[in-house]
């Protein structure tokens, strides 16, 4: 391990499930209670504004009153102490890894404690509801909506993820299914780049196949183990 310099951890759903969120496509997930098309698409929101905003209001509601778990920690202890670098790229929009202290972390689909503009394309730090319509901060508009990338949408800030994938030689996928493109197409692109490549994950699934290693268990033992023998050398 001592070859190894720089870093891309890829989060989803499982990491934050033990701190009570709801992940997607596991039983009882998001998308068994509710219909993507309704609420995760740009056509769903033109559709029925009223209730995508309700929707995102109450995850954001609900997001402020769960705590990071032992894998959110572990993380943060990573990034304090690892002296090559590091990304931590997570699917999530909750912000459970800046809470457990982490800093090195990109929201590529988002963020549910920030609003975005569709008439300025300004984005504001929001913990409140947008179902009443409030003014953008920025240009008066009544134009927020949930800063979340929908089906459809261009994931952010794709171009800083590539180059540090170039650069990885490891690549660790924490709590995903690897089921939505362009975040499951990550191990093979790393792979190709030349890193080694290990997936920390509740079960085996379709996307396993592309690790050199996979372990299963709980993110809150997986994790902290994993970057203990890490920073152990
Ligand atoms: P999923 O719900 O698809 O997958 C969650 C994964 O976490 C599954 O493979 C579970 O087995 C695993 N898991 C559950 N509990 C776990 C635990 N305690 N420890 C470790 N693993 C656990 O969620 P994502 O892969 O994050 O996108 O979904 C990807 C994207 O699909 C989301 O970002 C969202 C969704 O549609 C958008 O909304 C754009």
């Amino acid at each position: 391990m001592t070859d190894i310099r720089n870093i891309v951890v890829l989060t989803g759903a499982g990491i934050s499930a033990e701190s009570g969120i709801d992940t997607f496509r596991d039983a009882g997930g998001l998308w068994e209670q509710h219909r993507v098309e309704d609420v995760a698409t740009p056509e769903g929101f033109a559709r029925d504004p009223d209730l995508v905003q309700r929707f995102y209001d109450a995850r954001r509601e609900a997001v402020q009153k769960v705590k990071p778990n032992a894998a959110h920690e572990a993380l943060a202890r990573l990034d304090a102490e690892w002296e090559g670098d590091l990304l931590i790229v997570t699917q999530n929009v909750d912000d459970l890894h800046e809470r457990a202290g982490a800093k090195r972390v990109l929201h590529m689909h988002g963020e549910l404690l920030s609003a975005l503009c569709s008439a300025c394309e300004a984005r504001h730090s929001w913990s409140d509801t947008l179902f009443d319509q409030p003014a953008c901060p920025g240009c008066g508009e009544q134009a927020l909506r949930p800063d979340v990338v929908w089906f459809g949408e261009m994931p952010y800030e794709m171009e800083r993820i590539y180059t540090a994938l170039r650069r990885a030689d490891l690549f660790v996928s924490i709590g995903t299914s690897g089921a939505v493109y362009p975040a499951a197409g990550f191990v093979r692109d790393a792979r190709e780049y030349g890193a080694r490549t290990l997936e920390l994950n509740l079960e085996r699934g379709e996307g396993s196949y592309w690790f050199d290693e996979s372990r299963q268990g709980l993110a809150s033992h997986l994790v902290p183990d994993w970057v203990a023998n890490l920073l152990a050398g």
